[in-house]
């Protein structure tokens, strides 16, 4: 029950809540992937069920797909419906420009390509993930199997010429093996804990031959929610440039509290 949730889980439940007041019926919906995005996700769920929400879902990610469907929403492919008309998902962290760092979960290749098809991204956070400067939060680099100790080291010369206060990278572990993406990769973590150019940073590693893809999204957001532990949540939107506040209304629905985690 609400009552009973942690005041981070209240942030992240209220936040999802608010962002699907973006939502009409006849959407096609980019469903992100998260602890955040789970919420949403159930709460789409119980919009379709109960209340007839006709939308489609296009999962981004194996996890959140098994969940929309558990879920009882209807999901698709990006190549079947080829474009969409919204995406709801987390952030790791987001600026006063909205620009985010995405990845935490591992799933940012397959978030980029559906938010960059969506006519609005709507993201989803607590308080917790806003930041001054990017950076402070690892950032996660997909990059191919092959050879991927060269791409590291070729990643890492890449940062000397950039303005970034820190230029290690780790590979990103499940246990005691490289944690492999959905699309069959690895990920790299970049410790810069400071990023002043980040959309020359994100153009300098997508050059790298093995990156795939890094966890930076410029200029891809269009509004961002924020849920506060109290049950608030602010409202900002990049293109209106208009803050709103709102008290959400949390009703206890029992069914939505089960096994949500990442
Ligand atoms: C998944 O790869 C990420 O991009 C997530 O969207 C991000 O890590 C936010 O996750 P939480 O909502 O669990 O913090």
């Amino acid at each position: 029950m609400v009552s009973d949730l942690s005041p981070i889980d209240t942030a992240k439940f209220v936040s999802a809540k608010r962002a699907l007041d973006y939502v009409e019926s006849g959407m096609r919906l980019g469903l992100g992937t998260g602890s955040t995005a789970s919420w949403m996700v159930r709460i789409l769920g119980e919009m379709v069920r109960e209340e007839g929400l006709k939308i489609v879902g296009v999962p981004t990610s194996d996890r959140t797909a098994q969940l929309a469907v558990e879920c009882g929403i209807p999901i698709s492919t990006l190549n079947d419906v080829k474009w969409l008309d919204l995406t709801i998902d987390g952030a790791d962290e987001f600026d006063g420009n909205l620009n985010l760092i995405k990845g935490g979960g591992g799933a940012h290749l397959q978030e980029k390509i559906i938010a960059t098809a969506s006519d609005q991204m709507v993201v989803i956070t607590d308080t917790s993930k806003e930041v001054e400067t990017l950076g402070a939060f690892p950032l996660p680099v997909e990059v191919v199997c092959f050879g991927w100790e060269t791409t590291k080291a070729l990643m890492e010369e890449a940062l000397m010429n950039v303005d970034v206060m820190g230029t290690s990278a780790t590979l990103r572990l499940d246990h005691d093996r490289p944690f492999v993406t959905d699309e069959g990769h690895y990920i790299l973590d970049l410790h810069l804990r400071r990023i002043a150019e980040p959309r020359k940073l994100s153009l300098i590693l997508n050059q790298i031959p093995g990156v795939v893809e890094n966890g930076l999204f410029i200029d891809i957001c269009d509004v961002v929610v924020i849920g506060h532990g109290d049950g608030q949540v602010e409202v900002r939107d990049i293109n209106s440039g208009t803050i709103e506040h709102e008290l959400i209304d949390v009703i206890e629905r029992d069914n939505l509290f089960v096994d949500i985690a990442d």
